[in-house]
């Protein structure tokens, strides 16, 4: 066969049987949705590559301490390389992720190659003409990162001779080793997904019309009056320098074309582990109980005010990062505004209680929350007791009762000390205070958008309120002594994910609603909801809500929002099982099995442009079968999902395909131009 090729590429290597490299800084460590991608990805990639599959990110001791077990290294070219590597100073942590599909992790110490930083700086000016100023933290943890990833390319491959290697980069913080490995003629094949734009996320952020003008930015002016022009070039140079640029919608494909100048080959749509239950109704049951979970927690929240029936309660939410305007925060704060009125001029008998889970900066829980979780679990406790002592002496009399005597008198059943027991408990709740707002101290309490936008729209739980606000400035964990609830179980308890995002390459909260039957709102100028818009007529009655954000006015899609949220509030008990049926019935459109294979297809690019030689039979992906992926309409969906058969993949929307190149921004399906 050929020798190495001017582009470094050797055409000896084994295609077939090649190993997967994915490099991503959430490896083992939570910060968004990239995390969800790997995470729940693992368990079809390791079942497609068993231990040639390794994900690389940086080492993060707290979290890599309760998710990562270490493991010892095999004799190999991957042992001879890290030991090579250690040397020199390098430390790392090889393991498997504790996650559903075992996968194989190598994260580096990041900490132990600092000391080549400008080294390192100084080389990335030379090669690739990206600038990087000293006091960017991030940037110069992306560059050692990089750097690192880079030189364990290097070597591995140049030990590893007989299999081909595709090395997958996630984002551009993660991405600094592509240009390396282009310049430095690395034989590996690579990837690279985006899952946003530095320039999209900045420019929505600040109060730019951004779809209508996508076109015209001066990118380069753009991205140096907002500071991140240096991250902008890395970003640029990982998707020009990559085998193949994918990212993840097409709404993404076409921002990124605009502002990275490159057209992405395709777009790989984030996709579920989708656990099905044995039996089909347990998703129902599941979320009877964690709305009970949810219920304690308000009882304790609103103690002293628990003046509206929890029987007649939806609980409303919207979770992520903060991004305040690129997560829609301002308009699901103005709508849940409008709903309180609405509810109230129609005379509800609905309360809404409408959380909002966004990590800010905060220093601890208040007393207050504390406070109120413990009254009421004082409470709890003390009616417990008394229960038990008046069922005993209830208990005592009828055993002693005999004919001709009266009842027991239920008066005399409980004592005088316990009626005061009782007493100093209740008067414990009295509060003259409205329920606050937020659950923590925060650290910048004056400024903080949504607590400001929620002091302009006046909801402060005020009794005749009929919607209730609750803001968590912290994602969720079961130890968390106030709410004390796993994200997923807290989804399940609710009743309707709201999201209405402005920027939203993907967005996985509406996704993960879908696939625990939880019905959502999101917009059509998410990832996500406009494929869901594609593949669904009607798909309010599935459940999916979509906003329109793209065609209206932001005063029209606020009453969009609000009609939906009404009309959600109106529904019966029954309507609102039907509908959570129906919701979870779309999750296998979601799921990796489908989903994946847009992963297969990228791969299979990326093998054939490093190595065309073994692909000569002209076979478009000779490892695919398609064959065994066909959709399946959901069970008792009538005629709705568009059914699309046959070799119908993502892909039929994400059009992952060589000769991309001549085609117009019509490519992107369900986006275009307005
Ligand atoms: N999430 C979480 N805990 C929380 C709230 C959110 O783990 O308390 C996760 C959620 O499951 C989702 C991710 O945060 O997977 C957010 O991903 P998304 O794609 O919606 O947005 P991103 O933050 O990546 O922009
Ligand atoms: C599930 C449970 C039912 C429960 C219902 C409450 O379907 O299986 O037992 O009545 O949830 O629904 P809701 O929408 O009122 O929370
Ligand atoms: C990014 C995007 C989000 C997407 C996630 C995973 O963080 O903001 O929309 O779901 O990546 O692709």
């Amino acid at each position: 066969m050929s020798s190495p090729t001017d582009d470094g590429k050797s055409g000896r290597r084994d295609v077939k049987n090649h190993l997967l490299f994915e490099i991503a800084t959430e490896v083992a460590n939570r910060v968004g949705g990239i995390y969800s991608v790997l995470k729940s990805k693992a368990p079809i990639t390791t079942l497609e590559y068993g231990d040639r599959y390794t994900l690389i990110g940086p080492l993060n001791r707290a979290s890599a301490a309760v998710e990562v077990e270490q493991i010892p290294l095999k004799k190999g070219p991957l042992k001879d390389t890290l030991d090579a590597m250690a040397e020199r100073g390098i430390t790392y942590i090889y393991g498997r992720w504790l996650i559903d599909g075992a996968p194989r992790v190598l994260l580096f110490d990041t900490g132990t190659a600092y000391s080549h930083l400008n080294e390192w700086k100084t080389d990335l000016w030379n090669i690739a003409g990206i600038p990087a100023p000293p006091s960017d933290d991030e940037t110069n943890e992306a560059v050692v990162f990089g750097y690192i990833v880079a030189w364990f390319l290097g070597e591995f491959s140049a030990r590893e001779t007989s299999k081909a290697i595709v090395a997958h980069f996630h984002e551009w913080l993660a991405s600094v080793g592509l240009p390396l490995c282009r310049k430095r003629r690395i034989d590996v094949t690579t990837i690279f997904t985006t899952h946003a734009t530095l320039l999209g996320r900045y420019l929505c952020a600040g109060s730019v019309d951004f779809y209508n003008n996508l076109q015209y930015f001066d990118v380069d002016a753009e991205a140096g009056k907002r500071g991140i022009y240096h991250r902008y070039c890395i970003e640029r140079a990982a998707a020009h320098s990559a085998d193949v640029f994918t990212t993840v919608s097409h709404i993404t494909a076409f921002e990124s074309e605009h502002l990275l100048k490159r057209k992405p080959d395709g777009v790989l749509p984030n996709g579920l582990n989708v656990v099905k239950f044995a039996a089909m109704h347990e998703f129902q049951n599941l979320h009877a109980q964690s709305k009970e979970k949810i219920h304690d927690f308000i009882r304790g929240h609103f103690y002293g005010h628990n003046d509206f029936d929890l029987e007649n309660t939806l609980y409303f939410f919207t979770a992520g990062r903060y991004e305040y305007r690129n997560k829609g925060c301002d308009m699901f704060i103005e709508s849940l505004a409008r709903l309180n009125h609405r509810l109230k001029t129609s005379g509800s008998k609905m309360t809404v209680v409408a959380f909002i889970i966004m990590p800010a900066q905060t220093h601890s829980l208040t007393v207050e929350s504390l406070k109120g979780q413990a009254v009421i679990k004082a409470l709890h406790d003390t009616v417990k007791v008394i229960e038990g002592s008046i069922g005993k002496r209830l208990f005592d009399r009828a055993l002693r009762w005999s004919e001709g005597q009266d009842l027991p008198d239920e008066k005399e059943l409980m004592h005088a000390q316990e009626k005061i027991m009782l007493k100093r408990r209740i008067f414990a709740m009295k509060r003259h205070s409205l329920p606050p707002i937020v659950t923590h101290n925060m650290v910048d309490d004056n400024n903080d958008p949504i607590l400001n936008q929620i002091r302009r729209v006046q909801l402060f739980n005020h009794p005749s309120d009929r919607v209730k606000v609750i803001f968590h400035p912290e994602f969720l964990n079961s130890s968390n002594p106030v709410l004390p609830l796993d994200y997923d179980d807290f989804v399940r308890g609710t009743h309707l994910g709201v999201f209405a995002s402005y920027y939203e390459p993907w967005g996985y909260t509406p996704a993960e609603c879908t696939v625990m039957g939880v019905p959502s709102i999101t917009t059509n100028l998410s990832g996500f909801g406009c494929y869901m818009e594609e593949l669904i007529e009607n798909s309010s009655d599935y459940g999916i809500y979509i906003v329109d954000r793209r065609m209206k006015g932001v005063n029209e899609s606020v009453e969009q929002l609000t009609d939906y949220m009404f009309e959600f509030a109106t529904k019966t008990r029954r309507q609102r099982i039907n509908q959570r049926n129906r919701t979870e019935r779309l999750s296998d459109l979601l799921d990796w099995k489908r989903m994946g294979l847009e992963y297969v297809k990228a791969r299979q690019l990326a093998l054939r442009r490093a190595y065309p030689a073994n692909f000569e039979s002209g076979e478009p992906f000779p490892f695919f079968d398609g064959t065994e992926h066909k959709v399946s309409r959901p069970l008792s969906a009538p005629g709705s999902p568009r059914d699309r058969s046959g070799m119908m993949t993502p892909g039929d929307f994400a059009s992952l395909q060589e000769g991309m190149e001549g085609l117009t921004t019509d490519d992107y399906v369900g986006w275009r131009l307005p």
